[in-house]
């Protein structure tokens, strides 16, 4: 039998979160969820996602981790032996309009839990980063070698600190620490922000859909349940320091992905085509030989099926 581990998960009633918080409950760990269930998207989605899926040994804490006096508490109260951290503020176009947002979460909050982990002598943790890092990258696929020094949107730019600031708490206090770049994740209970969440919702309710790049725009579109086992793996075998992409490693073009949901929900898209919007890459597209090689990680849903299984959740989530 594993060791039971307390696990503390930040941003833990978001979608990557509930979903990883959910397997290490059925794996028979405690895990300490922290959120502050804000309003970027619907925060009942949020409040539903930890009702019906979590079950076992959890407690849920809705502060800010921003707030390092509170988080320092929770440290105080459990003794916790691995921080998944994955509160952040993601989406690349709000960044543009919300920069401070990105700096208060991804940044300061951030630097607490770094902070409190080395204070408390936590034994590990596993940090979300995004394929964003990689900005307009030279060659695809991109591997964790190529250049990260060039992200075209803030948020990328506050997760390629993040990575340099992990880096600097690994060296300084020996603190395991894993990155993961996690590339277009989508699935049930998924962020309403994204792109297939967002064109269900419009084709089921016959509103235009927005494509944006004119509909040449391509996404390494990987589903939830590969990235949960990722993230899960990358938690187990607490390597020392690690970069690793999570990422199918085989993009599909925008417009097939619209197919594939026309064909589910059985309606044609009303489509309008526009220009890209600042900040989004053409293309991503990850070389994911690292996570099979450390992790032993190895995706498995392809994207129509993750479509087929995300339609049906939705249909039932909103009663259609
Ligand atoms: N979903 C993707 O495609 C994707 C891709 C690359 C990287 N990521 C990263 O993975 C992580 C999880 O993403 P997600 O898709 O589950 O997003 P999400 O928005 O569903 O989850 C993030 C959660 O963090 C919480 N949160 C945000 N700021 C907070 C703060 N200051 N204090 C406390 N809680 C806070 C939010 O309320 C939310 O529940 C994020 O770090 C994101 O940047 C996601």
């Amino acid at each position: 039998m594993p060791e039971t581990k307390t696990i503390l998960v930040t941003g833990g009633a978001g979608f990557i979160g509930v979903h990883t918080a959910k397997k290490l409950l059925e794996a028979g760990h405690r895990v300490i969820i922290v959120d502050n269930f804000n309003d970027y998207y619907e925060p009942s989605l949020k409040e539903a996602r930890i009702n019906r899926l979590l079950e076992g040994d959890y407690r849920v804490y809705r502060l800010d981790i921003k707030n390092y006096d509170a988080l320092g508490d929770i440290f105080q109260e459990h003794r916790i032996d691995h921080i998944i951290h994955l509160a952040a503020q993601a989406g690349v176009r709000y960044s543009m309009e919300n920069p401070f947002l990105y700096s208060d979460s991804n940044l300061v909050g951030s630097i607490n839990l770094f902070e409190l982990a080395k204070k408390f002598g936590v034994k590990g943790m596993t940090v979300a980063s995004s394929s964003s890092v990689y900005g307009n990258a030279k060659r695809y696929p991109v591997s964790e070698e190529d250049s990260t020094d060039m992200p075209i949107s803030l948020y990328g730019a506050t997760k390629k600190s993040l990575e340099a600031i992990a880096h600097s708490y690994h060296h300084l206090y020996n603190i395991p620490i894993t990155c993961l770049r996690y590339f277009t994740v989508y699935g049930p209970w998924g962020r309403p922000d994204m792109a297939i969440f967002k064109f269900t919702h419009q084709v089921l309710n016959g509103e235009t859909i927005d494509i944006y790049g004119h509909g040449q725009t391509e996404r390494d579109f990987t589903y939830i349940d590969d990235i949960v086992d990722g993230t899960v793996k990358a938690f187990e075998k607490n390597l020392p320091w690690e970069i690793i992409n999570l990422g199918q490693g085989n993009p599909n073009a925008l417009m097939e992905c619209i197919e594939f949901i026309e064909q589910c929900c059985q309606k044609e898209a009303q489509k309008k085509f526009l220009p890209m919007q600042p900040g989004d890459v053409i293309r991503t597209y990850a070389d994911n030989s690292r996570a099979r090689a450390l992790l032993g990680w190895e995706p498995r849903v392809g994207l129509k099926e993750g479509i087929e299984r995300f339609v049906k959740w939705y249909k039932e989530y909103y009663k259609i």
